[in-house]
């Protein structure tokens, strides 16, 4: 069986699931009902300096049948006193001794952080997460992201807060950054034990097209927010992979952005990240997520033989190469299974459009049901994903699988294309119709 339990940079946990930083953690009240639904550990609302908070302050991008696709947010870190999170956070801890509580703080002064880390270890804080991340308001005045965007005032910070700090300091970082490994590096150079990310990406959500103000609004007018939720979890994957494979790193991380399931969970605990942390989901879901996610991860693992969590860090890293290191000898084309088919013709539309006029249609008009053009297709498997019938098509593999050659390996061997007349240049010999070929209503094929 399965055990759930880390170990992440010395703050322990019954499960690698936390509630992220954010509204699900604003009180001790939510804390408690979480961890009795089963959360590990949670990331108190960021606590620091004072602010006010705006209403409205958020906005969803909802996308046909799914609400919240992606959501947003104008809010700042926590508006209640610094005295009743404290307060809680020791009551929370009476009660659940085993769950991890970390708090997230973000002030502005040396003095600052000194006191506000002795605040929270005192209250009994597990461990420490600093907000380099917020990418509104709080930015402008010095702090969140633009902390995290700067690589040099992040480890002068990291390294005030590890002068006093007795309890393990994660640093969240932000993804409004071209180059996400500076700031990882950075935290790491200053003394921190691990690193959380992705908070969220500026973004305008959306626009009242009536009214001529972006969304949320306040009073009638609007303000950049943060990006989260399911649609962000593509862009959180691929940092946390580049933070997992910087050379020379070695801090644990903890993966956040667009989490809703156990599968989500999976992904990013096989791309590098030791615990997996939760916003928008529990936001729009509720606490009771945690038991689906449990679960689901629990069978993964003993499905996979895998006995501990550790064992399944960055599994999926060592296949996760530079596009230079990809076998240009790899050859799939699509092949449709007409058992299946229900001929919507989705597939050829796409191809035809929006790919390589691989896909032909039946003269017969009875027939609705498309076929592969095999020499044209290139294997781009956007036919497999636009069609509505799992399965139906399938990219099948045609090179003999003997042969090996990367882009890189060309490179060394000086056997890369020069010019595009190159007769090593890779689309010179691909078929494609001639432009007036557009206008004649007929099906597009070779011969
Ligand atoms: C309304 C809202 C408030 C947030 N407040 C904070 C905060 O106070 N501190 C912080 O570090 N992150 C904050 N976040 C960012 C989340 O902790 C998390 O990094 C981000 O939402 C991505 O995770 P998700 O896709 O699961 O929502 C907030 C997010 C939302 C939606
Ligand atoms: S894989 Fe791409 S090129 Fe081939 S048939 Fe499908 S859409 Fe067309
Ligand atoms: S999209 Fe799928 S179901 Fe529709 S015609 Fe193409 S193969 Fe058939």
């Amino acid at each position: 069986m399965a055990n759930l339990s880390v170990n992440f940079a010395g703050i322990k946990s019954p499960n690698p699931f936390w509630l992220a930083s954010a509204p699900p953690t604003n009180s001790g009240y939510q804390i408690m009902k979480a961890f009795d639904a089963g959360w590990g550990g949670a990331v108190w609302k960021t606590l620091g300096v004072p602010v006010i908070n705006v209403s409205s302050r958020y906005g969803a991008l909802n996308y046909r049948d799914t609400r919240m696709m992606g959501f947003n947010n104008i809010e700042l870190i926590t508006d209640r006193p610094l005295k009743d999170n404290l307060r809680e956070i020791e009551e929370v801890k009476k009660y659940f001794p085993n769950n991890a509580v970390i708090a997230s703080l973000m002030v502005e002064t040396r003095e600052q952080w000194h006191q506000i880390v002795k605040d929270v270890e005192n209250a009994g804080a597990d461990g420490i997460e600093l907000n380099f991340g917020c990418p509104h308001g709080m930015c402008e005045r010095g702090m969140g992201s633009a902390v995290g965007q700067d690589p040099v005032v992040l480890q002068t910070i990291v390294s005030w807060v590890m002068e006093v700090a007795k309890i393990p300091v994660i640093v969240k970082l932000t993804p409004n950054i071209s180059h996400i490994q500076d700031p990882a590096n950075a935290a790491q150079a200053g003394g921190a034990n691990a690193v959380s990310l992705i908070n969220t990406i500026q973004s305008v959500i959306n626009v009242d097209i009536d009214n001529f103000v972006p969304t949320p609004m306040v009073d009638g007018k609007s303000t950049n927010g943060g990006y989260c939720g399911p649609a962000v979890k593509p862009i959180a994957l691929n940092m946390v992979k580049n933070v997992a494979l910087e050379p020379g790193f070695k801090l644990p991380i903890s993966g956040i952005g667009g989490v809703e399931n156990w599968k989500d969970a999976v992904e990013f605990v096989l791309m590098g990240s030791s615990t997996v942390q939760v916003c928008t989901a529990a936001m729009h879901y509720g606490f009771g997520i945690i038991r689906e996610i449990t679960s689901g991860f629990e069978r993964y693992m003993d499905e996979k033989g895998f006995k501990t969590v550790d064992e399944m860090v960055g599994k999926a890293l060592p296949q996760t190469k530079h596009w230079e290191e990809l076998n240009l000898k790899y050859k799939v084309v699509a092949e449709i299974n007409e058992d299946k088919c229900i001929g919507c013709q989705l597939c050829y539309i796409a191809c035809e459009d929006g790919a390589h006029q691989a896909i032909g249609l039946s003269s017969d008009a009875d027939n609705r049901k498309p076929h592969i053009i095999e020499e044209n297709c290139v294997g781009c498997n956007l036919c497999s994903l636009v069609c509505p019938v799992e399965n139906c098509i399938t990219m099948v593999r045609r090179d003999d699988g003997k042969q090996h050659l990367t882009w890189k390996e060309r490179t060394e061997q000086g056997t890369i294309p020069t010019t595009f007349n190159d007769e090593l240049a890779g689309g010179l010999h691909h078929w494609v119709p001639e432009p007036a070929d557009a206008l004649k209503n007929k099906t597009l094929q070779k011969n």
